[in-house]
């Protein structure tokens, strides 16, 4: 960052389209906001890590580079939603208004979301009218390249069904009517399909399938995800390796959490909160590299709006085994956390794909939860290959 606030600008050439899937969500609206408000300097990029060193010297493209638009279920205009999370104190109060023109240029960008279709119509169907969406966005606005983010809401897990087994199969089931995908990868194959990397910040199933590992490979283009760590688990994945560095045994890692919202209605759902459930599951375990106890429990409460604590109890043992206990409480603003993370992958992604990589973006584990193709969870670590492999593209 400058002196004076400014973002200190890359050298990237062209416009990259940000495709937004939940365009009008929490995360989404603060999103869009907080890169117009980026763009002309109003604010500081608290919270984005790639606007500081070494990655803020790397050709990605600049906020002023970005170009938004999504898919959304939801008709209420984007200004209307920023306004509601201004009086929240998600946003503050006067930013909304001052990047009005921005968010309507973003409104008229936003497509009809795609679901899952019961009454017999071929998913491909579906797939192929994302695609065409996608690539009438790039080519209206003469976009260099365009990156697909989830953040829609959460969904239940995917059931494994054998179509999921092969490119063929997959192709010949979606053709023939079956309904094998669900939403998020419905919008998954049609992305990286058309040539457009992909992001999942959500925990749904996305390009987590083989098959579509196997897509991306063949038309060249990188996915990342998935579940943006943004609160608790950013926490345990700096944690843990204190305990291991000091020899410390954790016995149980108890993490309660309670947070409102789009996110927490959502997740009042029994099915679509296991998603969260088992994304969240696999980090203390993987970070302390040992078996250890450690439940994760997840409640609506609708009064908290977007706000979330999380309450967490270790127990561990020191020299001659001796009990010990720690507890920490995270209170924080979910979309003020999720946002920046959703900038940082948009510019990291698409700077990936101009570099001609393809497949699972392994290095981009340090902003997620359950991350592609990596059981590295030790956040230190994760900062360092990130910044290796930007520094490695770069001179590369
Ligand atoms: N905020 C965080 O800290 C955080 C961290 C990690 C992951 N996430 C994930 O990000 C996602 C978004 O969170 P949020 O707080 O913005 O939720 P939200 O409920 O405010 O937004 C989700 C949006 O998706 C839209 N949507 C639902 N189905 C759709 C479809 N089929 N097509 C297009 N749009 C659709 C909804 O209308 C809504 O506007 C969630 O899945 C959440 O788990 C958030």
């Amino acid at each position: 960052m400058e002196d004076d606030g400014r973002v200190a600008s890359g050298s990237a050439s062209g416009r990259v389209g940000v495709w937004l899937i939940g365009a009008r969500g929490s995360v989404a609206t603060t999103a869009i906001v907080g890169a117009a408000a980026l763009a002309r300097s109003l604010v500081r990029p608290t919270g984005v890590v790639s606007a500081t060193e070494p990655l803020a010297s790397a050709s990605l493209p600049d906020f002023d580079h970005l170009v938004f638009g999504g898919h959304e279920v939801s008709d209420a205009p984007l200004l209307k939603r920023a306004g509601l999370l201004a009086e929240e104190g998600v946003l503050p109060l006067t930013l909304p208004a001052m990047v009005a023109d921005e968010l309507a240029e973003a409104d008229a960008n936003i497509r009809p979301g795609a679901t899952v279709d019961t009454t017999g119509k071929r998913p491909m169907e579906t797939i192929e009218r994302i695609g065409e969406d996608l690539r009438e966005f790039r080519s209206r606005h003469g976009l260099s390249r365009v990156v697909v983010v989830n953040v829609s809401s959460t969904e239940a897990p995917a059931e494994a069904h054998p179509a999921h087994s092969d490119l063929p199969s997959l192709r010949e089931a979606l053709e023939s009517g079956h309904a094998v995908l669900p939403e998020s990868s419905l919008y998954a194959y049609a992305a990286l399909d058309a040539g457009c990397s992909f992001v999942d910040f959500t925990p749904s199933t996305g390009a987590r399938l083989p098959t579509l590992e196997e897509l991306a490979l063949e038309k060249n283009v990188p996915h990342a995800g998935r579940d943006g760590k943004t609160g608790e688990t950013l926490v345990k994945s700096a944690l843990a390796p204190m305990f291991s560095s000091r020899a410390l045994r954790v016995r149980s890692w108890t993490g309660m959490n309670v947070l409102g919202g789009g996110d927490g209605e959502s997740l009042s759902d029994p099915d679509r909160l296991q998603s969260k459930v088992e994304s969240k599951g696999q980090v203390v375990e993987d970070a302390l590299g040992y078996s250890v106890e450690s439940p994760v429990r997840i409640d609506y409460v609708r009064d908290l709006g977007e706000w979330k604590t999380a309450w967490d109890h270790i127990s561990f043992e020191g020299f001659l085994g001796t009990r010990m206990k720690m507890h920490f409480i995270w209170e924080g603003c979910d979309s003020a956390l999720a946002a920046p993370l959703v900038l940082d992958l948009a510019r990291l992604t698409s700077y990936a794909h101009a570099r001609g990589e393809k497949g699972a973006l392994v290095p981009l584990a340090f902003f997620f939860k359950d991350p592609a193709g990596s059981r590295e969870h030790n956040l230190d670590r994760q900062l360092t290959e990130l910044c290796e492999w930007v520094m490695g593209l770069e001179n590369g």
